[in-house]
């Protein structure tokens, strides 16, 4: 399901004195199957893109094109259940929406919402602790008797059991620790391997943003200012820096040592394995009076 936005606008709270116009301009195109990271300055409208993505927020100009569907500023919505199965959005704080007593109602609760028999949601749930990383043991505890990395992992298995196509995460490791955050993030983008799923991530992490991502965004005051690909959206360090943003380590370790040793290093890939082996090879060129 490829998404296209094209002419994007949104205003909250149109006709009252409280207007907002936080986006406009907006055009982009995700591609089936890929991983995109929006990234931007607080209060840059990155949220507010991703809530078009399953109809949650209308647009007040232009339009988004989800698969076959679209959501255009004129046109009465209908039946945006079946757009909302599709696109799954996990939210910051997920774990703030559990509410049933066990861990596998709650899981149960999207599947069974959309139509599936209680056995099958059962199965689906079973399913998606195991791709959370949690044991089925955790099937038949409440969500809140659990540690707090532990209840995001149920919140993004009741998510992942609605079995989407696309898959919407704001900041979606905010508030865990080192090691949560690298566990989680791993986990995303195994699903965004092993099932295709379309990935689209709003991070506040450069390095996050780099490693996983085939496409970049980034947002500055309410429009897309810069997207391409992690190395061509990294290689602009000054408009980053111009508008707040920092560049990753590994771009900030090439180019000290591009200094250091008066060299050019190509930004193909963004991995330091990369950079060792191309400084190494111009060594043993200039050792080999190549
Ligand atoms: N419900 C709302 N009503 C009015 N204005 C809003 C509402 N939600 C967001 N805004 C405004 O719209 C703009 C974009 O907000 P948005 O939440 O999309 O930014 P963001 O890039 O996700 O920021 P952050 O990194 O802080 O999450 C901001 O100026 C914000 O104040
Ligand atoms: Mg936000």
């Amino acid at each position: 399901m490829d998404i296209t936005i094209e002419n994007l606008e949104h205003r909250y709270q149109v006709h009252s004195p409280f207007e907002r116009l936080a986006l406009y301009d907006v055009n982009t195109v995700i591609q089936s199957g890929s991983y995109v990271a929006v990234i931007g300055h607080t209060g840059s409208g990155k949220s507010t893109i991703l809530q078009h993505l399953n109809g949650l927020l209308k647009p007040t100009a232009g339009s988004i094109t989800i698969g076959d569907r679209t959501i255009s500023a004129n046109k009465k919505e209908k039946n945006l259940k079946t757009l909302r199965k599709k696109v799954g959005v996990v939210f910051q704080f997920p774990e703030h929406q559990l509410f049933e007593e066990t861990v596998e109602k709650d899981i149960c609760f999207g599947p069974i919402n959309f139509g599936v028999s209680t056995e099958e949601a059962k199965k689906k749930a079973r399913h998606a602790i195991q791709m959370v990383g949690l044991s089925e043991d955790f099937l038949e505890k409440s969500p809140f008797d659990l540690s707090g990395g532990q209840m995001r992992r149920v919140a993004i298995a009741g998510i992942l059991a609605m079995e989407p196509e696309v898959l919407v995460l704001d900041e979606p490791t905010a508030g865990l620790d080192p090691r949560g955050r690298s566990e989680i993030m791993e986990m995303f983008y195994k699903l965004h391997q092993e099932q295709k799923l379309t990935t689209i991530l709003v991070t506040h992490s450069m390095e996050d943003a780099a490693r996983y991502a085939d496409q970049i965004l980034v947002m500055e005051k309410g429009t897309i200012k810069l997207q391409g690909s992690a190395e061509e959206v990294f290689s602009n360090s000054e408009r980053l820096n111009q508008m707040g943003l920092d560049v990753p380590e590994v771009v900030k370790f090439k180019r000290l040592l591009e200094q250091r040793l008066g060299i050019e290093i190509p930004l193909s890939g963004l991995s330091i394995d990369e950079i060792i082996n191309h400084v190494g090879q111009v060594f043993n060129r200039r050792g080999a009076g190549v």
